[in-house]
């Protein structure tokens, strides 16, 4: 070897001894070690806490070797990895200059910083005439971002994708994810991991019923105490693609990113684009712990709410367009006597808006359907002790509206072509600036003559063929528009709280939730249903935010009845709320619903700030529940789900309460329980029990046998 390259061979080896080479993140039980060698970031370790690593005996140790049939380079798995470099799997970074060059950049590290726990690496590719920034962050979560800039003075840049790559240990050898449809949203769909990819893409323009943007591998068999897992998230609002890939040397790795339309951004010179943030957990003792970095770094933020969650009367499924004020009263004061303290004024109360097919655009309130204006049943409810809330669909328009008369050219569409419409419906394009403060101005005066504290912000429609300006593909001007609109309307009206539905739980992801209260988790309160969907949820939000309504006892959207006891025991571990007509209950089923809600507002504040666990259990069974975080306390939901195979359950193991400590085990009473154990009860369930933490992890409780769709509800205090 040449003197000279010895010596800088040395230098370098120094360096990175010397720590430079790589950057070690300690998280709350998960370290990540970056790589800085390459053009971006590499994660060369994600996982278990590390004591100091070193660059270069990591390098030693993990270097991999030349392969026949391959290139002379192992390009690596880096957090936006390169065809160009000779990485075989889809590269992080898609585009191209106009005449077809610089599709295939290699950037060199330029500089990096660490601030605060913060590291941003900075790369260049000065053939391409590009930039390429990594944010990487490391707290209770992991964050990273990118985001790309095109340096040339004169020449466009077509953005096709910018993704981030995080590469998982090849014992991650299951997938999760999440899939669903309208009224079933969040179902866990569990795989072994395929040779090749494993692609979920969404191109709806919001999160979807079908393809929330979140995935999980982890170790065989791994489950909710149990296994290593490793979880990312994609926080963004529109289209996503995301991709599990397993290469064939071996190497496994995650990639999420937005999923753009053909020609949907392209950078002019100077310009840029930042992906959306990819949030990731980790954890060697299963899904539950992993899920719960996702609740503690959304309840880190200062903008999550902090005071106790008000239960909601939502009018919709009790009056859907009927918007009658004596019944409006009525309902108001039923709502109160049960202890509702949050009313909200579904669809209906606007413009021409007496059914679906009309009025969208137009938000200002209907002297038809409320020919008083809101007043009378603002002041109603405010004098009954609740806040009034409101529903809108802000980035929507019907063509039956004095909006879209006006203006049809504020409709997202592609000139040439019919629209397809759905819901009777178009999108707004509120990136259009005078579409935008239209919809702004009416709603700033909606939320500054009355009294309303919350908005249900609604989306019923796809994207289909939505383009902006000159046709242009329009899904990500519409997403950062809808951000900026709710934060501009935060920003005048900071006591007004949002909740992000989407014909039910169509928009859940952890950037609306930096503007969102809550979310509608689903269009469908039947208990059986929403247990499986609120299961899913809870991967990805904490209780406090997911929006759980007791429905009516015959659902509209299955058709199933169900006691009242398994919808209450079903809805109070989210954030509460009952939908249905209560001008159609007796008194009886009034005091029960009152008693339902009490039970909620007794354990609210565990159930809003406490750990959301999720136990594993025979298939026919779900049960999951809230520890206190200093494990003092805890509520425990036991659901059997389908008929039984056996005649009593299993005991069901707790795990993870404090090993040495006296709980006092206790069921809790539901109202309107009419169907409890089919044949007997083990003693505790009448008279209590006293069992260490241990013995609950370890021995189980047994639970009598339970009806199918019913559930047990179980309170852990301190003895
Ligand atoms: C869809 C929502 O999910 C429902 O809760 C309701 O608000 C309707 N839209 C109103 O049109």
């Amino acid at each position: 070897m040449a003197r000279a390259a010895r010596e800088r061979s040395e230098q370098e080896r120094e360096s990175r001894q010397a720590g430079a080479g790589v950057i070690h993140l300690r998280g709350r039980g998960t370290d990540v070690v970056v790589g800085l060698s390459h053009g971006a970031p590499e994660v060369v370790h994600w996982g278990a806490p590390l004591s100091e690593p070193d660059g270069t005996a990591l390098d030693a140790a993990l270097e991999r070797p030349r392969v026949h049939a391959a290139p002379d380079t192992v390009a690596p798995v880096s957090v936006v990895p390169e065809h160009g470099s000779g990485f075989p799997g889809r590269p992080g970074l898609l585009g191209s200059r106009p005449d077809g060059r610089g599709w295939a950049p290699r950037f060199r590290p330029a500089r990096h910083a660490l601030d605060g726990g913060r590291l941003t690496v900075e790369a260049l590719d000065d053939v391409a005439g590009l930039a390429l920034t990594t944010t990487i962050s490391l707290d209770h979560a992991l964050s990273v971002r990118a985001e790309v800039t095109n340096l040339s003075p004169d020449e466009p840049y077509r953005l096709d994708g910018l993704s981030i790559t995080l590469p998982v240990p090849a014992r991650a050898s299951e997938l999760v994810t999440l899939g669903g449809r309208w009224g079933r949203e969040f179902q866990v769909r569990r795989t072994s991991w395929p040779g090749g990819a494993h692609t979920v893409e969404n191109r709806r323009g919001r999160t979807s019923h079908e393809h929330p943007p979140l995935l999980f591998a982890g170790a065989a068999g791994f489950g909710e105490s149990t296994g290593a897992v490793w979880g990312a998230h994609l926080a963004w609002t529109g289209n996503h693609a995301l991709l599990a890939e397993r290469l064939p040397d071996g190497r496994r790795y995650v990639q999420l990113g937005e999923l753009l339309h053909p020609g949907e951004i392209t950078l002019a010179p100077g310009g840029s684009y930042r992906s959306p943030e990819v949030v990731a957990v980790h954890s060697e003792a299963g899904l539950t712990a992993a899920t719960q970095q996702f609740h503690r770094r959304l309840r880190a933020r200062p903008e999550h709410p902090r005071s106790p969650r008000p239960v909601v009367f939502n009018t919709w499924e009790a009056t859907y367009f009927d918007h009658d004020l004596d019944r409006l009263l009525a309902l108001a004061e039923r709502a109160a006597r049960i202890g509702i303290e949050r009313f909200v004024l579904d669809d209906g109360w606007f413009g021409s808006r007496r059914d679906d097919t009309s009025g969208l655009g137009d938000w200002t309130v209907s002297a038809d359907a409320h020919p008083e204006g809101l007043d009378p049943l603002i002041a109603h409810v405010t004098g009954l002790g609740m806040t009034f809330g409101i529903w809108v669909e802000p980035g929507m328009v019907n063509p039956d509206s004095d909006l879209y008369r006006a203006h049809p050219e504020w409709a997202l569409a592609n000139d040439g072509y019919q629209p397809v419409l759905a819901r009777n419906q178009l999108v707004l394009d509120l990136a259009r600036p005078e579409a935008f403060d239209h919809v702004l101005g009416q709603l700033d005066r909606l939320l500054a003559a009355h009294d309303i504290t919350f908005l249900k912000w609604d989306m019923n429609r796809d994207h289909i063929g939505a383009g902006g300006a000159g046709s242009r593909a329009g899904t990500h001007a519409q997403t950062v528009a809808v951000y900026r609109l709710m934060d501009t309307l935060r920003q005048r009206h900071p006591g007004v709280e949002i909740e992000s539905c989407s014909s039910g739980g169509a928009r859940v992801d952890h950037e609306i939730l930096r503007r969102t209260e809550r979310v509608w988790t689903s269009d469908c309160t039947d208990p059986l249903e929403r247990q499986a969907i609120q299961r899913g949820a809870s991967m990805l939000i904490p209780p406090e935010m997911m929006g759980a309504h007791i429905g009516p006892e015959r659902s509209h959207t299955t058709g199933r009845r169900h006691d009242l006891a398994f919808r209450a025991a079903t809805s109070l571990f989210g954030h509460l709320g009952v939908e249905c007509d209560l001008l159609a209950l007796s008194d009886a089923e009034l005091d029960d619903l009152a008693a339902a809600v009490s039970v909620h507002k007794r354990f609210r504040p565990m159930l809003h700030s406490g750990d959301a666990v999720r136990f594993d259990t025979e298939p026919a069974y779900m049960a999951h529940g809230v520890y206190r975080p200093d494990l003092s306390e805890a509520l425990i939901s036991f659901a059997a789900i389908a008929p039984v195979p056996s005649l009593t359950p299993p005991p069901l193991l707790l795990p993870g309460l404090d090993p040495g400590r006296r709980y006092r085990v206790e069921r809790v009473p539901l109202p309107g329980e009419r169907s409890g154990p089919t044949h007997s009860s083990p003693p505790w369930w009448d008279k209590g029990a006293v069992l260490r933490g241990d013995e609950l992890a370890h021995l189980g409780l047994q639970l009598p046998p339970l009806h199918p769709e019913t559930a047990a509800l179980i309170h852990l205090g301190t003895a």
